[in-house]
Formats: C-alpha cells, structure tokens, sequence
C-alpha cells in the first residue's frame, strides 16, 4: 500500500499551526457562560472596583462600590432650589427672581435645551403631541397656548418661577427633572415655554407701589421658607432639589 507522505510546505505548516490553536484555544467547558480559556485575563478583568459589584472594603449587608455621599454634601457648584414640595410653596415660586436676564442668546440656549428634555412630550411647538404621547400613548399634557394649569389658570399666565419650580418637582403624572437639569438651564427653559405659549418680552412694566409691597412681603416669605428647607433637609441630601 502506497502511503502519500504529506510535504512539509509553509502553507501546511501554517494550517496545522491554526488546527492546533482551534483545539487549544476553544472551551471544552459545559457552561455557557464561562469565558473558557482567557489570554491575558487582565485585559478581561480589571483590577479597578465594578461601580455596581461587590466591595471588601465596605462588608455588611451594602457593599456595593457606589457609595452614597456623605449626608449633607452637595456637589461643587450645585445651585440648590429655595422652595419645598408643597401648595404652599409652589405659591411663592411666582415671585422667584430669575438669575438669567432676557436675551436672545438665551432663548436659543432654553429652546435646546427644551427640545432635548421636554419636547418628547409637550410637543417641539408646546402642543403636546410630542412622540410619547402620540406613539407611547402617554397622558397628553395641557398645550402651553389654550390649556388650563392643574394649580389653576392658563398655561400661558403661568410665571418663569412657577414653571422651574414645576421642572423641579414635578406635577402629577410628570416627573421631577432636578436631577437631570441645572437651576440656572431650568430658568432658560421656563423662558423659552413662556415665548411659545405668545409671552412677549420686553421692559418689564412699573409696578405700582401696592405691587411693590405684595412683592416685597413674598420675597421675605420666600427667603424664610428658603431657610427652613435648608434646615430641613441638612442630613437628607436625597430631599436636594
Ligand atoms: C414624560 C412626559 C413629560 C416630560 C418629559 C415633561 N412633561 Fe411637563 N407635563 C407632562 C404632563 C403629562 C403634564 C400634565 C400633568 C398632569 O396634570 O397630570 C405636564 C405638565 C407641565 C406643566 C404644567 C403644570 C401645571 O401647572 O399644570 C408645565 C409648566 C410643564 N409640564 C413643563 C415641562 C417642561 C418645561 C419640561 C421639560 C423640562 C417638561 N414639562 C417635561 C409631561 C411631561
């Protein structure tokens, strides 16, 4: 019997070299989820703490690496909302003093920032046919130009102050957007909802002298709750708005 004896060329030479790493290199485990043979395991596991796994540092019942901050802290640069949750304070968040002043910089900046955070829902024109409620089936919100605010009033009576405070708690079935928006953008988007629901701006008009009082009296108002909020949520950085 004639035995063909197989050449030793460069091309065989190299599929035997790839055979052999195919037999060495695949799992021969049962379990699916095992990475099986792992070359270089430090380029698959790092040494660095996973945020959300298991930490020996901090053993008991939460030993998660992502730690809470210490109570009370708050990050650098936070801008911290003066009122509370609550009627009572929403009152007051008509006479909040707004850090922004008109421009049409701002507009611009406030019309963004709508368009990426609230026109899903309200709608790009205010109207509340945004995507999730056209698509989602998402409760429509009031349009800004001929709905009616659930505190009472027009959409578009409603003041910049009431509507930052609206983005910073909540209402009903919209959520809080503290977490996600800055004090200072939420003003810019308040503005930006004032201009699509026909507010014009211009020179704000004189206050008669018994205006002057009322809002006088709500300013002190407000900066007694602001205190009183500070007081009560030092230790509770979750309640931060
Ligand atoms: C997930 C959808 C959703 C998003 C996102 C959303 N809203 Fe709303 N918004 C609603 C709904 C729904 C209501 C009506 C609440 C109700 O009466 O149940 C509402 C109500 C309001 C009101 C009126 C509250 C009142 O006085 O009755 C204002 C003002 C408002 N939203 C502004 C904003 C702004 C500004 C943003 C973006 C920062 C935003 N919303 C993002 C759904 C949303």
């Amino acid at each position: 019997m004639k035995i063909n004896k197989i050449k030793v060329t460069t091309t065989n030479l190299i599929l035997a070299f790839f055979g052999f790493a195919s037999v060495v290199m695949t799992s021969c485990k049962s379990d699916p989820n095992s990475a099986g043979f792992e070359f270089m395991p430090d380029m698959y596991r790092s040494p660095s703490y996973e945020t959300y796994l298991e930490n020996a540092t901090y053993g008991g019942k939460d030993s998660m690496s992502a730690r809470l901050p210490v109570a009370g802290t708050i990050p650098r640069g936070f801008e911290s909302f003066p009122l509370g949750a609550s009627e009572e304070d929403y009152k007051l968040a008509d006479s909040l003093k707004s850090p922004i002043d008109y421009s049409e910089e701002m507009i611009v900046y406030g019309e963004e920032r709508y368009i990426k955070m609230c026109s899903h829902c309200h709608g790009e024109t205010g109207e509340a046919d945004g995507l999730v409620v056209t698509n989602g089936g998402f409760p429509p919100p009031p349009s800004y130009t001929s709905g009616k605010s659930g505190h009472g009033g027009m959409m578009n009576e409603l003041s910049a102050g009431e509507i930052v405070y609206t983005i910073t708690y909540g209402y009903k079935n919209m959520g809080s957007h503290a977490s996600q928006i800055s004090l200072s953008d939420r003003w810019a988007i308040a503005m930006y909802v004032q201009k699509l629901s026909g507010k014009e701006f211009g020179e704000a008009k004189d206050e008669t002298p018994a205006e002057q009082e009322s809002t006088k009296q709500t300013e002190t108002a407000v900066e007694a709750t602001a205190s009183v909020v500070a007081v009560e949520t030092e230790g509770n950085v979750e309640n931060e708005h």
